[in-house]
């Protein structure tokens, strides 16, 4: 395929070597002429394995150019990656005047051109860049989105110095649009790539990159902070995370890693506070691990808020343990919530199978008695809960919850005019009746 890549920086150079290796046709534009001079002498303008022989071949194999002309390469091909820098302010903004600058000229160059044409962005930018980006099109242009061109986000997730092998063994290569067209003919250039092509929408495409390195930055500042509490406790660190990466089911592995209602239960908040305590007790300081626990607290008063925005009084509570299958209440962030709620006079009912006050005992019913004293006067059977309530909170996945909510012909219950909370992404397989509120998504 004929692709224009606009930037040919680090990404630029890799992206321009790489596809070129598979045969595609390049044109790089870049503002800088030492960098075009570079590229159009078969010289990469970065440092990085083995893009020097790639570069090289591309130039003699007649499959890369460069200059610093728009109208030459949109008219020349069908495909543009911009891959300009978007460096932050000092203030921590981005700058992303890069990408507009080139969405202009883009826009400019399209009005000579007939034919569709496909714009990528790869470079990192936050989301809404992308619609913004299309406006800039369609006003320079005077063309119409995903009829004579169409944008699409192709997110580049290589790493310095190993960037060509990233390129050819991503875990898979994302491409978010709204127009099936141009994610077709995106999925073509990265045929060559033995990795899946996943498709999504333009937003989710957009934020993943920073979601990422987030989670990368998280995962790496957290091992640190265990390796400096295991090394003041004579223990061996590495050997410490070997072991916590063993475990695939629970800790390097999908589970814990849905956005939903915050933790509890009676080990989750104990055990991190010993290792915070711990880490005091050497005198470490441990950020990450110290602030787990606020942004937890933060979890329940967005839930809390969520609730009180509804200006409704009469709330059910759907599950009061901390989780789905079991009567254990401790810390349960539930019973925080209800306790809150009362204290502010709203009329709360609770509907929880696995709670019966009887067999409640030791420091699970010690827990309740302390923060829900007359718990018996606010269970309920599921009916009444769901009946007399005007908003209804689902704080954990029991499977009996999740068909009341979603439409059928035999509802008994008029749902219709009740809100419902969603702690915890409620399965279902149809559609949901009332006013549907989830708490983070
Ligand atoms: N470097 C990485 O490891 C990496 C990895 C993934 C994503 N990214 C993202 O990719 C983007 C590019 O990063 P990079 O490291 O390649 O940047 P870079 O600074 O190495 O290269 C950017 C290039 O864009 C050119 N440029 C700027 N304005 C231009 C314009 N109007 N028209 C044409 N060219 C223009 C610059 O001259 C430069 O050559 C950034 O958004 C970055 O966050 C970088």
């Amino acid at each position: 395929m004929k692709i224009s890549i606009f930037g040919l920086g680090y990404v630029g150079c890799v992206s321009a070597g790489c596809l070129a290796k598979n045969d595609h046709k390049i044109i790089g534009v870049d503002v800088d002429k030492h960098k075009i001079e570079l590229i159009n002498n078969g010289i990469p303008t970065i440092v990085e394995n083995q893009i020097d022989e790639l570069i090289l071949n591309a130039r003699n194999s007649r499959l890369l150019e460069a200059a610093n002309d728009t109208l030459y390469a949109i008219i020349n091909t069908d495909i543009s990656i911009i891959c300009v820098s978007t460096p932050a302010t000092e203030s921590g903004q981005l700058n992303l005047n890069n990408i507009y600058k080139v969405a202009e000229n883009i826009g400019r160059a399209l009005t000579q051109k007939k034919s569709f044409h496909t714009i990528a962005i790869r470079s990192t930018v936050p989301p809404g860049t992308g619609v913004n980006v299309t406006s800039i099109i369609e006003q320079v242009s005077n063309k119409q989105r995903n009829i004579d061109f169409a944008i699409v986000s192709n997110p580049e997730f290589l790493r310095e110095g190993t960037a060509v092998k990233d390129y050819f063994n991503p875990a898979f290569t994302l491409l978010g649009s709204d127009c099936d067209n141009a994610l077709e003919i995106m999925s073509k250039i990265y045929n060559d790539i033995n990795a899946p092509i996943v498709k999504t929408n333009f937003h989710s495409a957009e934020i993943i990159k920073y979601v990422n390195n987030s989670f990368h930055a998280l995962k790496i500042t957290f091992a640190n902070e265990v390796g400096n509490i295991c090394k003041n406790l004579n223990i061996d660190s590495h050997e410490v995370m070997n072991l916590l990466c063993l475990d695939k089911k629970l800790n390097i592995s999908p589970y814990y890693l849905r956005p939903g209602f915050a933790y509890g239960g009676s080990c989750l908040p104990k055990d991190l506070g010993a290792l915070v305590n711990i880490s005091k007790g050497l005198n470490i300081e441990t950020p990450v691990i110290n602030n787990i626990a606020r942004s937890n607290e933060v979890q329940k008063d967005t839930a809390l808020k969520e609730i009180l925005k509804t200006g409704k009084k009469k709330i059910g509570v759907l599950g009061l343990s901390f989780k789905a299958g079991t009567d254990d209440l401790r810390e349960s962030p539930i019973v925080e919530i209800v306790e809150r709620l009362i204290g502010k006079g709203y009329e709360i009912r609770i509907y929880d199978n696995h709670v019966q006050l009887s067999r409640l005992m030791g420091s699970n019913k010690s827990y309740i008695d302390s923060r829900l004293p007359h718990l018996s006067k606010l269970l309920y059977n599921l009916n009444d809960v769901i009946d007399s309530s005007e908003v209804i909170v689902i704080s954990n996945n029991e499977d009996e919850y999740q068909e009341i909510f979603e439409y059928s012909n035999n509802q008994t219950t008029n749902l219709s005019e009740k809100t419902i909370i969603d702690l915890v992404k409620i399965k279902h397989d149809k559609e949901l009746i009332g006013e549907y509120n989830g708490l983070c998504w």
